[in-house]
């Protein structure tokens, strides 16, 4: 066998995937593998990860506390262009990736390793992400992905790790998960009949509404800048704001997302997320930028932000076009300041109550009262002009009609 490289550093989640690839790569290319573990808030332990590694058979493994920078260079962005992938699901691993493929290049650049793997299918996502960043940010980085390559089953794939001494932990082994700050996805086992709800064991993250609490609560989300900046009129740092919804919000059943979805690749499939605070952080955001921006910035932005939303899901992050974007939505989110008030109660987040010093609402024209400064008499000649184009074309199209009788 020709050694593609002698080391080859490798994506590490601690997972059966990533584990098994420890050892496939090893005993493919006879190279050394280094692992590296990015902490992107998926709450995992992380030395018994690293131990793992190791006693499988990895040189060296990097732990890398990359949750500051998740939160502040992808989170955050995806907050200001409410990015909710086909009005539904907020990113949560079409954020992670870009950075973990950044990160891997990095330690690759250090450990001077000519290639680098990942442990994505070829039928998902995540494979086209990694690769687009890895290949943008290093041209001639070797990217192997050994989960593409072994065409084994789940239960093949099961057998090979017992065959090499690797420990699995069979109750994890039913769904295929990946979690970071923003949110859990939870895939595969009884999840791939969209026709059946999911079952309880699925979740972590939310509470079933049966179980949820019978009295609702208030939580009030500060915003400046466009991005969250205290809870209750607390000030706090985003990663404590966004752990502290998934709480709060999952404990009152908020937060499951169950859609079918379609990937790049051309595959729809069933996906099921829990994401507490990523849901209630885009609701409480939209509805403040309706208060601050005029209408003609909320129609325009609902295009930027449906674009951005592609590039980051497509795999498209380092596509200049993404910053093209930015510069558009950051400009509107300087008035995007002041606190929402949402009500969580057995599943439902909703907004009743937003205020804020750049509020365009005027109570004096909004009001039903007479004593409104809106010119009623003025609406007559408004609606005289608005309406004219579709007059005129009604009326010839009724014209033609009749002619035709
Ligand atoms: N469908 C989602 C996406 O493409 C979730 C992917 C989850 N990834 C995983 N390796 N389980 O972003």
């Amino acid at each position: 066998m020709v050694s593609l490289a002698d080391k080859i550093v490798l994506a590490y989640s601690g997972g059966l995937d990533t584990s098994v690839s420890i050892k496939w790569l090893q005993d493919k290319f006879m190279a050394d593998v280094i692992t590296v573990t990015v902490d992107v808030g998926q709450r995992e332990d992380f030395g018994e990860i690293g131990k793992r590694a190791k006693e499988i058979g990895a040189i060296k493994h990097y732990l890398i506390d990359a949750k500051e920078e998740f939160v502040m260079n992808y989170v955050s962005p995806s907050i200001k262009a409410n990015a909710l992938y086909e009005g539904k699901y907020p990113l949560v691993s079409a954020l992670s990736r870009p950075l973990i493929a950044s990160k891997l290049v990095e330690v690759a650049k250090k450990e001077e390793a000519l290639a680098v793997a990942h442990g994505c299918t070829g039928k998902g996502n995540d494979q086209v992400r990694f690769e687009v960043t890895i290949k943008s940010l290093s041209p001639k980085m070797k990217v192997i992905a050994p989960v593409r390559e072994w065409g084994l089953s789940r239960d093949q794939e099961i057998d090979y790790a017992k065959e090499q001494g690797i420990k699995i932990e069979p109750k994890k082994s039913i769904f295929s998960i990946d979690q970071n700050l923003w949110g859990r996805s939870i895939e595969s086992g009884p999840l791939e009949d969209p026709e059946i709800e999911p079952p309880l064991e699925a979740f972590e993250w939310v509470k079933p509404l049966e179980k949820a609490p019978e009295k609702a609560v208030y939580v009030n989300i500060g915003f400046e800048g466009g991005v969250p900046v205290s809870v209750d009129n607390e000030k706090k740092g985003a990663i404590e704001i966004i752990s502290y919804l998934n709480k709060v919000a999952g404990k009152h059943g908020v937060g499951i997302i169950d859609h079918m979805e379609d990937r790049l690749v051309g595959i729809k499939s069933r996906e099921v997320y829990e994401c507490p605070a990523a849901l209630c952080l885009i609701e409480a955001h939209k509805d403040l930028e309706k208060l601050v921006l005029n209408r003609h910035e909320l129609f325009f932005k609902d295009i930027v932000d449906a674009n951005w939303t592609w590039l980051a899901y497509s795999g498209l992050w380092l596509d200049p076009l993404r910053k093209d974007l930015e510069a558009f939505i950051n400009s509107t989110q300087e008035r995007v300041e002041g606190s929402v008030k949402i009500k969580l109660y057995k599943g439902n987040y909703r907004v009743v109550g937003r205020s804020s010093p750049y509020s365009l609402y005027d109570p004096n024209l909004a009001t039903y009262s007479i004593l409104s400064e809106f010119d009623q008499a003025s609406a007559q000649g408004f609606i005289e002009l608005w309406g004219l184009p579709t007059r005129v074309a009604h009326s010839m199209l009724s014209k033609l009609k009749k002619g035709r009788e």
